[in-house]
Protein backbone atom coordinates (compact mmCIF):
# COMPACT_ATOMS: atom_id res chain seq x y z
CA UNK A 1 0.00 0.00 0.00
CA UNK A 2 1.21 3.47 -0.65
CA UNK A 3 1.76 5.13 2.81
CA UNK A 4 1.14 9.06 1.79
CA UNK A 5 2.95 10.79 4.63
CA UNK A 6 1.54 14.75 5.32
CA UNK A 7 4.88 15.91 6.74
CA UNK A 8 5.79 19.96 7.34
CA UNK A 9 7.93 20.09 4.25
CA UNK A 10 5.03 19.10 1.83
CA UNK A 11 2.71 21.30 3.21
CA UNK A 12 5.43 24.06 2.75
CA UNK A 13 5.86 22.88 -1.03
CA UNK A 14 2.04 23.24 -1.93
CA UNK A 15 2.05 26.56 -0.44
CA UNK A 16 4.65 27.85 -2.60
CA UNK A 17 3.52 26.28 -5.70
CA UNK A 18 -0.08 28.02 -5.41
CA UNK A 19 1.82 31.06 -4.96
CA UNK A 20 3.63 30.53 -7.79
CA UNK A 21 1.06 28.83 -9.78
CA UNK A 22 3.83 26.32 -11.28
CA UNK A 23 3.92 22.40 -11.66
CA UNK A 24 5.81 21.70 -8.50
CA UNK A 25 7.72 22.65 -5.76
CA UNK A 26 10.15 20.78 -3.87
CA UNK A 27 11.59 21.48 -0.35
CA UNK A 28 14.55 19.89 0.73
CA UNK A 29 15.64 19.98 4.95
CA UNK A 30 17.66 22.07 6.36
CA UNK A 31 19.19 25.61 5.99
CA UNK A 32 21.55 26.10 2.85
CA UNK A 33 22.88 29.20 4.37
CA UNK A 34 24.16 27.00 7.84
CA UNK A 35 24.95 23.84 6.16
CA UNK A 36 26.68 23.48 3.13
CA UNK A 37 25.22 20.11 2.71
CA UNK A 38 21.87 20.98 2.14
CA UNK A 39 23.81 22.16 -1.44
CA UNK A 40 23.91 18.22 -1.77
CA UNK A 41 20.31 17.58 -1.09
CA UNK A 42 19.23 20.18 -3.72
CA UNK A 43 21.49 18.53 -6.41
CA UNK A 44 19.70 15.02 -5.13
CA UNK A 45 16.23 16.36 -5.72
CA UNK A 46 16.60 17.80 -8.76
CA UNK A 47 18.95 15.36 -10.03
CA UNK A 48 16.25 12.68 -8.97
CA UNK A 49 13.30 15.06 -10.92
CA UNK A 50 15.94 15.32 -14.37
CA UNK A 51 15.68 11.46 -14.21
CA UNK A 52 12.30 10.96 -13.92
CA UNK A 53 11.22 13.53 -16.60
CA UNK A 54 13.94 13.37 -19.17
CA UNK A 55 14.01 10.68 -21.75
CA UNK A 56 16.30 9.06 -24.46
CA UNK A 57 17.34 11.26 -27.13
CA UNK A 58 16.16 14.74 -25.57
CA UNK A 59 17.98 17.96 -25.46
CA UNK A 60 18.43 19.62 -22.18
CA UNK A 61 20.14 23.14 -21.84
CA UNK A 62 21.78 23.85 -18.64
CA UNK A 63 23.31 27.14 -17.09
CA UNK A 64 26.18 27.56 -14.97
CA UNK A 65 26.18 28.34 -11.29
CA UNK A 66 27.38 26.61 -8.41
CA UNK A 67 23.29 25.16 -7.54
CA UNK A 68 23.29 23.76 -11.43
CA UNK A 69 26.73 21.86 -10.32
CA UNK A 70 25.01 20.42 -7.73
CA UNK A 71 23.53 17.95 -9.56
CA UNK A 72 26.63 16.71 -10.99
CA UNK A 73 26.99 14.12 -7.91
CA UNK A 74 23.72 11.77 -8.72
CA UNK A 75 23.89 12.12 -12.15
CA UNK A 76 24.37 8.32 -13.48
CA UNK A 77 23.90 6.13 -16.64
CA UNK A 78 20.28 4.97 -17.01
CA UNK A 79 18.64 3.08 -19.88
CA UNK A 80 15.73 5.04 -19.88
CA UNK A 81 17.76 8.14 -20.69
CA UNK A 82 20.39 7.04 -23.52
CA UNK A 83 21.66 9.70 -25.98
CA UNK A 84 20.90 13.03 -24.25
CA UNK A 85 22.69 16.36 -25.25
CA UNK A 86 23.27 18.43 -22.86
CA UNK A 87 23.96 22.58 -24.25
CA UNK A 88 25.82 25.10 -22.56
CA UNK A 89 23.04 27.66 -22.47
CA UNK A 90 25.18 30.50 -21.80
CA UNK A 91 29.20 31.72 -22.46
CA UNK A 92 31.84 32.17 -20.03
CA UNK A 93 30.94 34.34 -17.14
CA UNK A 94 33.23 35.54 -14.60
CA UNK A 95 36.00 33.23 -13.94
CA UNK A 96 35.52 30.51 -11.62
CA UNK A 97 35.98 27.53 -14.11
CA UNK A 98 33.79 24.84 -11.93
CA UNK A 99 30.69 26.66 -12.29
CA UNK A 100 30.41 27.44 -16.05
CA UNK A 101 27.61 26.15 -18.34
CA UNK A 102 30.66 25.31 -20.52
CA UNK A 103 32.44 22.94 -17.78
CA UNK A 104 29.28 21.55 -16.55
CA UNK A 105 27.38 20.24 -19.54
CA UNK A 106 30.97 18.35 -20.15
CA UNK A 107 30.99 16.83 -16.61
CA UNK A 108 27.42 15.95 -17.02
CA UNK A 109 27.67 14.35 -20.03
CA UNK A 110 30.73 12.18 -19.14
CA UNK A 111 28.40 10.65 -16.42
CA UNK A 112 25.72 10.02 -18.45
CA UNK A 113 27.81 8.92 -21.03
CA UNK A 114 26.12 11.58 -23.77
CA UNK A 115 26.87 14.23 -25.93
CA UNK A 116 27.56 17.90 -25.47
CA UNK A 117 27.66 21.49 -26.71
CA UNK A 118 30.27 24.33 -25.42
CA UNK A 119 29.52 27.87 -26.37
CA UNK A 120 32.77 29.18 -25.82
CA UNK A 121 32.03 33.32 -26.23
CA UNK A 122 32.75 36.27 -23.23
CA UNK A 123 29.07 36.23 -22.20
CA UNK A 124 28.87 39.71 -22.84
CA UNK A 125 29.62 41.16 -26.36
CA UNK A 126 29.88 45.15 -28.01
CA UNK A 127 26.48 45.41 -29.91
CA UNK A 128 29.20 45.11 -33.53
CA UNK A 129 30.43 41.82 -32.44
CA UNK A 130 27.16 40.22 -31.19
CA UNK A 131 25.46 41.30 -35.00
CA UNK A 132 28.93 39.70 -36.49
CA UNK A 133 28.22 36.34 -34.14
CA UNK A 134 24.62 35.67 -34.60
CA UNK A 135 25.81 34.53 -38.34
CA UNK A 136 28.86 32.32 -37.31
CA UNK A 137 27.65 28.92 -38.32
CA UNK A 138 28.37 27.74 -34.85
CA UNK A 139 25.72 30.16 -33.10
CA UNK A 140 23.35 29.44 -35.34
CA UNK A 141 23.63 25.76 -34.73
CA UNK A 142 23.60 26.69 -31.00
CA UNK A 143 20.73 28.75 -31.92
CA UNK A 144 19.03 25.37 -33.15
CA UNK A 145 19.42 23.59 -30.17
CA UNK A 146 18.02 26.07 -27.78
CA UNK A 147 14.86 26.46 -30.01
CA UNK A 148 14.60 22.33 -29.78
CA UNK A 149 15.70 22.33 -25.39
CA UNK A 150 13.64 19.17 -23.72
CA UNK A 151 14.81 20.61 -20.60
CA UNK A 152 16.40 23.14 -19.40
CA UNK A 153 18.16 23.26 -15.74
CA UNK A 154 18.53 26.82 -13.99
CA UNK A 155 19.61 28.89 -10.97
CA UNK A 156 18.21 31.83 -10.00
CA UNK A 157 20.29 34.82 -8.65
CA UNK A 158 20.01 37.96 -6.93
CA UNK A 159 20.78 40.72 -9.72
CA UNK A 160 23.40 42.34 -7.44
CA UNK A 161 25.38 38.95 -7.12
CA UNK A 162 25.23 38.07 -10.66
CA UNK A 163 26.03 41.57 -11.98
CA UNK A 164 29.29 41.61 -9.45
CA UNK A 165 30.34 37.71 -10.94
CA UNK A 166 29.76 39.56 -13.98
CA UNK A 167 32.72 42.37 -13.70
CA UNK A 168 30.07 44.72 -14.45
CA UNK A 169 31.81 48.56 -14.57
CA UNK A 170 30.08 50.73 -11.57
CA UNK A 171 27.85 52.55 -14.39
CA UNK A 172 26.04 49.40 -15.00
CA UNK A 173 25.36 48.41 -11.53
CA UNK A 174 24.51 51.86 -11.29
CA UNK A 175 21.59 51.24 -14.19
CA UNK A 176 20.90 48.26 -13.04
CA UNK A 177 19.82 49.59 -9.42
CA UNK A 178 17.95 52.37 -11.20
CA UNK A 179 15.51 50.17 -13.02
CA UNK A 180 14.96 47.92 -9.71
CA UNK A 181 17.06 44.56 -10.92
CA UNK A 182 15.94 42.02 -7.81
CA UNK A 183 16.92 38.87 -9.96
CA UNK A 184 19.04 37.20 -12.14
CA UNK A 185 18.66 34.27 -14.82
CA UNK A 186 20.24 32.98 -18.24
CA UNK A 187 20.56 36.23 -18.47
CA UNK A 188 18.28 38.80 -17.95
CA UNK A 189 17.24 41.07 -15.14
CA UNK A 190 14.39 41.06 -13.88
CA UNK A 191 12.45 43.99 -10.88
CA UNK A 192 10.11 42.83 -7.81
CA UNK A 193 7.44 42.57 -10.47
CA UNK A 194 8.98 40.17 -12.60
CA UNK A 195 9.27 42.17 -15.37
CA UNK A 196 12.45 42.50 -17.66
CA UNK A 197 14.46 45.51 -16.80
CA UNK A 198 18.14 44.77 -18.73
CA UNK A 199 18.71 41.88 -20.86
CA UNK A 200 22.88 41.60 -21.37
CA UNK A 201 23.92 41.45 -24.99
CA UNK A 202 24.56 37.59 -25.46
CA UNK A 203 24.59 34.54 -27.08
CA UNK A 204 22.52 32.24 -25.21
CA UNK A 205 19.24 31.09 -24.43
CA UNK A 206 17.04 33.37 -25.18
CA UNK A 207 13.58 34.07 -22.88
CA UNK A 208 10.90 32.64 -25.61
CA UNK A 209 12.81 29.72 -26.07
CA UNK A 210 12.83 28.89 -22.46
CA UNK A 211 9.18 30.24 -22.35
CA UNK A 212 8.09 27.17 -24.99
CA UNK A 213 10.17 24.23 -23.64
CA UNK A 214 7.94 21.55 -21.09
CA UNK A 215 10.23 20.55 -18.58
CA UNK A 216 11.90 23.33 -16.98
CA UNK A 217 14.08 22.93 -13.89
CA UNK A 218 14.99 26.01 -11.51
CA UNK A 219 17.53 25.24 -8.40
CA UNK A 220 17.88 28.07 -5.99
CA UNK A 221 18.30 28.70 -1.88
CA UNK A 222 19.49 30.97 0.30
CA UNK A 223 18.31 33.87 2.09
CA UNK A 224 20.25 36.45 -0.22
CA UNK A 225 18.27 34.78 -2.99
CA UNK A 226 14.71 35.20 -1.07
CA UNK A 227 13.77 38.07 -2.92
CA UNK A 228 15.58 37.37 -6.41
CA UNK A 229 13.03 34.26 -5.83
CA UNK A 230 10.23 36.11 -5.20
CA UNK A 231 10.89 38.32 -7.94
CA UNK A 232 11.75 35.66 -10.72
CA UNK A 233 8.47 33.42 -9.67
CA UNK A 234 6.18 36.49 -10.69
CA UNK A 235 6.29 35.84 -13.62
CA UNK A 236 8.00 32.15 -14.19
CA UNK A 237 6.56 29.46 -16.76
CA UNK A 238 3.91 27.43 -15.75
CA UNK A 239 5.71 24.22 -16.17
CA UNK A 240 8.44 25.11 -13.72
CA UNK A 241 9.68 22.86 -11.27
CA UNK A 242 11.72 24.70 -8.72
CA UNK A 243 13.63 22.84 -5.82
CA UNK A 244 14.62 24.56 -2.66
CA UNK A 245 15.77 24.21 0.70
CA UNK A 246 13.36 24.87 4.01
CA UNK A 247 14.88 27.77 5.55
CA UNK A 248 14.34 29.66 1.92
CA UNK A 249 10.70 27.95 1.23
CA UNK A 250 9.83 29.34 5.01
CA UNK A 251 11.13 32.99 4.42
CA UNK A 252 9.03 32.88 1.24
CA UNK A 253 5.69 31.67 2.90
CA UNK A 254 6.57 34.26 5.46
CA UNK A 255 6.52 37.13 3.15
CA UNK A 256 3.23 36.34 1.01
O1 LIG B 1 21.63 32.83 -13.04
C1 LIG B 1 21.78 32.55 -11.83
C2 LIG B 1 22.94 31.78 -11.43
O2 LIG B 1 23.06 30.70 -12.26
C3 LIG B 1 22.92 31.36 -9.97
O3 LIG B 1 24.18 30.85 -9.66
O4 LIG B 1 23.79 28.86 -8.28
O5 LIG B 1 26.00 29.99 -8.26
O6 LIG B 1 24.03 31.08 -7.19
P1 LIG B 1 24.50 30.16 -8.25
Amino acid sequence: ALVYEWSGLTQLALTLEKQFNVQKVIVVPGNFDEDETVLTLLGKEAAKHFNESVNSGQIVAITGGKTVASLAQFLQLDDTQKNITFVAARGGIGHEMQMQANTLVALFAAKMNAQYRTLFLPEHLSEQAYQAMLKEPMVVDMMRYYDQSDCVIHGIGSAEEMAIRRNSSPEDLRILEEKGAVSEAFGYYFNAEGEIVHRIRTIGIQLEQVRKCNNLIAVAAGKQKVNAILSYFKVAPKQTVFITDEATANAIAESL
